[in-house]
């Protein structure tokens, strides 16, 4: 329910804010002078303001006394001024905002047991959900509060309230440890069964987080183990997450078959040899082993490896198939994490999300130790998987643009084709968000695609750049991979991108003020950069395209002022875009042509030798110029034409 009346006079939203810092500040006193000599009517209306703060909270006092715990300040409101107790707001916790959260849920969520009790026994709602269907209950089985917990649910909270995936209470506090609540919720029949939208059980939960003794909990209550929408039971999430006890205990269950303790054991050694975090070869070989040996256990019946096609980012590496090919690799921690690449792959699925990042951490190591087309190969089969699945990207393009410019750097040959499939996955990239802005699910979804927008059009651009120093560097290049870049630079500038500022590719390649990533990408890529510009000009872009500003790329490059130092580059883009047609009497929003923004002598002689003004050109400037009307009286075509030689004018 929201409040009716409306505060709109300085003193009263004055007033309004007094009583809401004294309020969250704790002072009862004050904030009772400041309602006391109110009406009813006029208390009813103040009382049930929000006010926002400059960190994000919206809440009435009631709710911002009850989020910093201000047991006092809430009991004399409730005693005195009867607010609305299922008001929402919203409220910030350690950086988590969420909206739509009573008085209750912020005591629940900031674990003021007291202002809890004071609330419940006003007759809060213990069942409120905020936007996120979380309740109460929820917010304190996520603390860790099992003094809450109790308190709650002693008060007729529903335990089966999941939240808007699903995510049950009990999943919660078994994601989260919380031993003691989850024992105390699956006594007071938590169903341990219950599926969230992810296919995934508080077993699963427990069992990705290696906390073994809810794993036991959960068993003894009944939990099945089922598999998620990635195809994984909690035995496999514990291997996949090297919970080396966690597996060890669920491989002694009467439900799981040798062979799946055999794909245990194989994906638990697998991740040990490529984790980030827990990263052991020893405990890798020993699980490989183990495995191996249950393959042979039984002679009459052999469990064999069924295996696919190799891979060629794992050097086409074809998994050990006996104990003795296993132990002839035992010291080759290469060849371990080959096999282990492979038998992950293969466990897990190409479409399992948690496939690439391992294939991203062997690949950086690579990188580290200047194995540049190892890393490279790796990556672009993360990338691969990636863009199968359509999920964005861990091996951002960044990394990409970063290490192809180390290799430059310090003269190691790279392979154009690389660089093209790294310049075709910006393509799509760039693509996808393009289409997801277009099509948005919900607001926050724009702004961050837009954010990511931005961030990605910057390093398609050094990709481009990378790919120029190639495609001169080695004259040689092959005929396929040319005409394969040209056509994706077209493919590239079709998809007509800009920057928030309004800057096209173009723009950006002319410009000195675009910015270079410092991590090697900047010993590489310096702009304006010539080739780049002539690459997008060859290949489509819009030569005449404006910024915000309504600058051009002529615009842009005549203001370069390393005129001298860096003649060539400020000749050969004054040249090309020229030539390429580019309007020379185009103003921007200052009214200024390329010619009036020129900023250095050099500019303007290169520029003045090349001015031929077009007859229709010159007539279009005087439209603009003696403002005549113009639309309707000429074909539409040469409307927009008109347009570019002058800033709107009012045109009617
Ligand atoms: C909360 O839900 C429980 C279980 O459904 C129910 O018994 C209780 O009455 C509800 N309480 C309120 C205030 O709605
Ligand atoms: C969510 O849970 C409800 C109640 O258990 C169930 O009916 C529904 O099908 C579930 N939705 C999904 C997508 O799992
Ligand atoms: C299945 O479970 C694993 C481990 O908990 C998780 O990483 C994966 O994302 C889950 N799959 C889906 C579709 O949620
Ligand atoms: C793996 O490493 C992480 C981070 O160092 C650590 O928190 C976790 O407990 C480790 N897991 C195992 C099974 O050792
Ligand atoms: C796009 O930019 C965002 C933000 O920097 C980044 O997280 C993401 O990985 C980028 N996408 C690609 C494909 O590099």
């Amino acid at each position: 329910m929201d409040t009716t009346c409306e505060i709109i006079d300085e003193p009263q939203q004055s007033l309004v804010k007094r009583i809401y810092y004294s309020a969250r500040d704790g002072m009862a006193i004050a904030l009772y002078t400041l309602l006391n000599d109110k009406s009813d009517v006029e208390v009813d209306c103040l009382i049930n303001q929000k006010v926002l703060e400059d960190d994000g909270q919206r809440c009435t006092p009631l709710i911002v006394a009850a989020r910093y715990g201000h047991n006092k300040v809430v009991r004399m409101l409730l005693d005195k001024f009867k607010p609305d107790l299922e008001q929402e707001g919203t409220v910030k916790f350690n950086g988590y905002v969420i909206e739509g959260a009573t008085a209750l849920w912020a005591a629940a969520g900031a674990g003021h047991l007291n202002v809890l009790k004071t609330l419940v026994k006003a007759g809060a709602n213990v069942n409120h959900t905020t936007k996120t269907n979380s309740t109460p209950l929820r917010a304190a089985c996520f603390n860790g509060r099992l003094d809450i917990v109790k308190y709650l649910i002693n008060h007729q909270a529903d335990i089966n309230i999941p939240n808007m995936f699903n995510n049950t209470c009990l999943m919660i506090a078994s994601y989260k440890g919380h031993l003691d609540i989850v024992n105390f919720l699956l006594d007071k029949a938590a169903d341990p069964n219950k599926k969230a939208y992810c296919g995934a059980t508080a077993l699963h939960f427990a069992a990705e987080c290696g906390h073994n003794t809810i794993v036991y909990e959960l068993l003894k209550y009944g939990a099945q183990m089922t598999k998620n929408v990635s195809g994984m039971t909690p035995l496999i999430t514990a291997a996949e997450r090297t919970r080396e006890e966690v597996v060890e205990y669920l491989v002694k269950r009467p439900e799981v078959t040798k062979e799946e303790k055999i794909d245990a054991y194989e994906l638990l050694g697998a991740s040990y040899a490529n984790d980030k975090d827990n990263y052991s070869l020893n405990m890798a070989y020993t699980y490989l082993w183990k495995a191996m040996q249950l393959r042979y256990s039984d002679t009459e019946n052999i469990i064999h490896k069924q295996l696919g096609s190799t891979v060629k980012a794992y050097e086409n590496w074809k998994e050990c198939e006996t104990i003795e090919s296993l132990e002839s690799i035992k010291f080759n921690p290469n060849a371990i994490h080959m096999e282990s690449l492979a038998i992950r792959e293969r466990i897990l699925g190409l479409h399992n999300p948690e496939l690439p990042h391992p294939i991203v951490f062997r690949g950086a190591i690579f990188a580290d130790n200047a194995r540049f087309d190892r890393c490279i190969d790796l990556w672009l089969h993360a990338l691969k998987l990636r863009q199968l699945n359509d999920i964005s990207v861990v091996t951002d393009l960044l990394r990409f643009a970063q290490v192809f410019s180390q290799m430059i750097h310090v003269g190691v040959d790279l392979d154009i084709s690389q660089v093209i499939n790294v310049l075709e996955a910006s393509v799509t990239e760039l693509n996808r968000n393009k289409v997801k802005i277009q099509n948005p699910d919900s607001k926050d979804d724009i702004d961050q695609c837009v954010e990511e927008m931005e961030s990605n059009i910057t390093t398609t651009l050094y990709i481009l750049t990378i790919l120029t120093k190639l495609m001169t560097l080695n004259g040689n290049s092959d005929e396929s991979d040319l005409t394969q870049a040209h056509h994706l630079v077209h493919k590239l500038c079709a998809l007509k991108v800009c920057l928030k500022d309004g800057q096209t590719l173009l723009h950006l390649a002319v410009n000195a003020e675009t910015p270079v990533d410092d991590f090697h990408t900047n010993d590489v890529c310096k702009f304006p950069c010539a080739a780049t510009a002539r690459l997008l000009i060859r290949c489509g872009a819009d030569i005449n395209a404006m910024d915000n500003e309504r600058n051009t790329p002529l615009h842009i490059i005549v203001g370069y002022s390393k005129a001298i130092s860096d003649f060539a580059t400020l000749h050969s883009i004054i040249i090309d875009l020229i030539e390429a047609g580019a309007h020379m009497d185009t103003v921007n929003n200052r009214g200024h042509t390329p010619y009036d923004a020129v900023t250095t002598g050099v500019a303007k002689i290169i520029l003045r030798t090349r001015t031929k003004l077009s007859l229709t050109c010159m007539a279009a400037k005087a439209i603009k110029t003696y403002d005549l009307p113009y639309r309707g009286n000429v074909p539409r075509s040469l409307e927009s034409f008109i347009e570019l030689h002058g800033p709107g004018l009012n045109q009617s």
